[in-house]
């Protein structure tokens, strides 16, 4: 079966923020690499022109990543505009017009998921949908229940193959390394197992606050925010055994068996923290009990991993922004030289934000009689920040109808099966000092290890 591109890109929320930071720099960098040659149509309830939305999509641009002046002629002789209420059957007429010739429309709903319905049921009812794609954000519900009932509010009008759920994660190129180092290499695979490996940690620090997203934060939360998708997306290319095809139903596959082995979080094993400061946040409630931080152990029940914990970490407002994951490896089975113990060296280290780093940890002996020695690091990979945005890789993937990249109804349905039993006060939530840690009772997640591995500033890059 061919796949057949799409024809127009639709963007409902046009006037919104998540169209300012991140959908119009990607279209831009799209227009520069000659893979956006169709109507660019933003529809919005807001009284605009389009001369308004290219002024706004200027700013956008300034104020991320930069104006290409050849790029930015080129987007705004492509974008169109569509203002009306997303209720009204006449919208879609307007979108119809607006899309001229083009049958084949991806649109991207970058708007309140409680308007879903209604907008695909508009389209559906306009003739706009049949060979269309829509794109949805995350968080793709708020627990297991609310992700069913979208699943299908969407399959009215979608089938499956033409829905793209969008976690900008996947897109980064640091994660995408992940999955080719660790099926492209075969000194892997012999260990990446309970047997040698001891523990896994994911941290995603971020060390500003909510960002003037106070309302938005303050119904959703870190769990729900970025571990229930970011992080058990990465915990899933870490994990998952190699797809059996090349295909992306084959990997989508994996990843399924994967996100359904994970046990549902127990309670026990979350602490949630909120920083100080955050009640005072514009649109946070006075009373709120939502986390800004979460610290959790998550068990897989395979042979592979039966045993070994992984713990994940994140929160706002801590020492520095980096997402980091470090794999532990077990300690060698004699300690031969006594300076060893009980410590081991050795691990991989995968920094996926914002510097690309992959690197092993071993130990060498220092010059000199005495067997002591002393721990290295192994660069793999070291850059900077990567170039390509992940929204833009998306957004192509998209348009061409390429699901690798995107998640799945099941594959989101397992990953809110494993959250849902420690979603809203199943924990009690203790404030944190910002600039620190997160509450000091996160000590308690990784207790009988290490204890946590703390992203430190990324040296420069070794020449
Ligand atoms: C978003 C979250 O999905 O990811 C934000 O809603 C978070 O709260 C952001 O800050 C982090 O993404 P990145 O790419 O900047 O690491």
């Amino acid at each position: 079966m061919t796949i057949s591109s799409s024809d127009a890109f639709v963007f409902f929320g046009a006037t919104g923020d998540l169209a300012h930071k991140k959908i119009f720099p990607a279209l831009q960098a799209m227009i520069r690499r000659g893979e956006l040659d169709m109507p660019v149509i933003g529809m919005a309830r807001a009284g605009w022109t389009v001369d308004k939305l290219r002024e706004r999509a200027r700013d956008s641009l300034e104020q991320n990543g930069g104006v290409d002046a050849d790029a930015f002629v080129r987007l705004s002789a492509q974008l169109k505009y569509v203002d009306g209420d997303y209720r009204d059957p006449a919208t879609y007429e307007s979108l119809k017009q607006a899309l001229g010739g083009a049958a084949r429309p991806l649109n991207y709903l970058a708007i309140s998921p409680s308007m879903f319905g209604t907008v695909v049921q508009g389209l559906a009812n306009a003739g706009c949908a049949k060979e269309g794609r829509v794109i949805v954000e995350k968080p793709f519900g708020r627990d297991l229940a609310s992700a069913q009932a979208l699943n299908r509010t969407l399959h009215e009008v979608f089938q499956e193959s033409e829905v793209f759920r969008i976690d900008h994660y996947l897109g980064k190129e640091a994660v995408q390394n992940l999955l080719y180092f660790r099926f492209a290499n075969t000194f892997l695979d012999p260990i990446w197992n309970r047997h040698y490996v001891d523990n896994v940690q994911i941290t995603m620090a971020e060390s500003f606050g909510v960002q003037g997203r106070g309302a938005f934060y303050d119904e959703v939360g870190t769990i729900r925010d970025v571990v229930q998708n970011h992080l058990l997306q990465v915990i899933a290319l870490l994990a998952m055994d190699a797809p059996a095809g090349r295909d992306p139903e084959s990997m989508r596959a994996e990843k399924l068996r994967l996100f359904r082995a994970m046990r549902p979080l127990d309670p026990a094993q979350v602490v949630r923290g909120q920083f100080r400061g955050y009640r005072d946040e514009a649109g946070v409630a006075a009373d709120s009990r939502v986390e800004t931080f979460a610290a959790l152990c998550l068990h897989i029940d395979t042979w592979r991993w039966a045993g070994v914990p992984f713990y994940i970490r994140a929160g706002k407002c801590l020492p520095i922004t980096a997402t980091e994951v470090v794999v532990d490896l077990k300690c060698p089975p004699l300690a031969i030289f006594d300076e060893i113990s009980p410590a081991t060296s050795n691990y991989f280290r995968f920094r996926l934000s914002p510097e690309v780093v992959i690197s092993a940890g071993a130990r060498v002996k220092q010059p000199g009689e005495e067997m002591r020695g002393e721990p290295v690091e192994l660069i793999a990979r070291h850059e900077p920040r990567s170039k390509k945005l992940p929204y833009e890789r998306l957004l192509r993937d998209a348009i061409r109808g390429d699901p690798s990249l995107f998640t799945r109804d099941d594959s989101v349905e397992a990953a809110w099966r494993v959250i849902d039993p420690v979603l809203g006060d199943a924990e009690p939530v203790s404030e944190y000092e910002p600039g620190s840690w997160g509450p000091a009772t996160a000590a308690r997640i990784v207790s009988g290890d290490e204890g946590w591995h703390d992203p430190k500033p990324e040296e420069t890059a070794p020449c």
